[in-house]
């Protein structure tokens, strides 16, 4: 398995600075407990195999960033009620929900480190733990007891599955055009991150402007954020990553590096991309190739410097607020995002 043999140019060595994840986990610590304990309350069923499931994902960790980024918003504002609790714990099942089905769809083995549920309990109970996590998050947004917020998440649950069917039709087909690509990193990963910015700005009732920069914060913080897991994807470190690398080339999913290499390659080139891609006929050593070219025609870094242009989108979404310390972290996590490696 090839360990970070593309280098990218211009990151962040970890460890030289204050990890600005660990400086909003401090930040958001209270809140984030109290995210926590209710994520393991609500996804308990007298059906014991549904809170194993769920468990095994859920206590493998994970990041917590969209829980936190509603935890961090509200604390930017100025929210002083309690009702963002719930809603990052939506937010949270949410994206439980769509890893979950998103390693079935992906016939993905490893997801936090360990082995994925499908791998582990099937396809079957996998699909529907995950249909149970989201139902769960229906009842929390409920709870929050504003239609708004439910109109934003209720849709956001739409367009994830939009995007994630959309990245179906677009898989395997290596003239995807850009923008089709930046449509379903904005429907599968981004409009989640706007959403888990919007509703802390909707609870604490301070108008559309506030709402508004959040929605585009998160929004371009999500592109960002995915631009980077699709280069991760073939130049992270795997046990760092808790991840499978090459993952998308396995499954034939056309990602930036991908369209970028395909489009700067020579014919024998292409037809490599064509016959690996696009028929699948994959053998020993072609993802070895193919983080090679991707190296060559440089497309790792063309990734990652568009990922830089939406993380500038998103902190100058920010501008309109106050200085604050959830502030700096919100800035400063922007960067964490496209630096990091996992
Ligand atoms: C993984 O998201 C899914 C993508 C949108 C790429 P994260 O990288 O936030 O996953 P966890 O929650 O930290 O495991
Ligand atoms: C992430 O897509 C989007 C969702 C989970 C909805 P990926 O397929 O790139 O995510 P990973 O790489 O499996 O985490
Ligand atoms: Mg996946
Ligand atoms: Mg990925």
């Amino acid at each position: 398995m090839p360990t970070n043999v593309v280098p990218i140019h211009g990151r962040r060595k970890a460890d030289t600075t204050e990890n600005p994840i660990k400086v909003l986990q401090g930040l958001v610590a209270d809140d984030m407990n109290l995210v926590n304990e209710l994520i393991l309350d609500r996804m308990q069923s007298p059906v014991a195999l549904i809170p194993e499931l769920a468990g095994h994902l859920i206590s493998s960790g994970g990041k917590r960033l969209r829980p936190m980024l509603t935890l961090a918003s509200a604390q930017m504002i100025g929210y002083e009620g309690k009702r963002h609790i719930g809603l990052a714990t939506a937010v949270e099942f949410i994206h439980t929900a769509t890893l979950l089905h998103d390693d079935v769809v992906d016939e993905s083995n490893m997801r936090r480190g360990k082995k994925t549920a499908n791998l582990i309990w099937g396809n079957q109970p996998t699909v529907l733990v995950g249909d149970f996590l989201f139902s769960r998050a229906f009842e929390l947004m409920v709870e929050s007891d504003s239609l708004r917020v439910l109109k934003i998440l209720s849709n956001t649950s739409a367009v994830i599955t939009e995007g994630e069917v959309l990245q179906l039709t677009t898989a395997n087909d290596l003239s995807t055009p850009e923008d089709k690509y930046l449509e379903v990193i904005t429907a599968k990963t981004a409009v989640l991150f706007a959403a888990a910015c919007e509703v802390a700005g909707v609870v604490s009732d301070q108008g559309r402007e506030v709402e508004e920069a959040l929605d585009s914060y998160g929004k371009y913080l999500g592109i960002a954020f995915q631009l980077v897991d699709d280069a991760l994807d073939y130049s992270a470190v795997q046990a760092t990553l808790g991840k499978e690398i090459g993952d998308d080339f396995r499954e034939g999913k056309v990602t930036l590096p991908v369209i970028l290499a395909f489009r700067r390659g020579s014919d024998e080139e292409k037809a490599f991309w064509k016959r690996t891609v696009e028929r699948r006929r994959q053998e020993d050593g072609d993802l070895e190739k193919a983080i090679r070219l991707l190296g060559q025609h440089d497309t790792l870094n063309g990734t990652i410097d568009r990922a830089r242009h939406y993380g500038a989108m998103a902190k100058d979404a920010l501008a309109i607020f106050k200085d604050h310390p959830a502030k700096t972290a919100l800035l400063d996590i922007v960067d964490f995002c496209i630096d990091r490696a996992y």
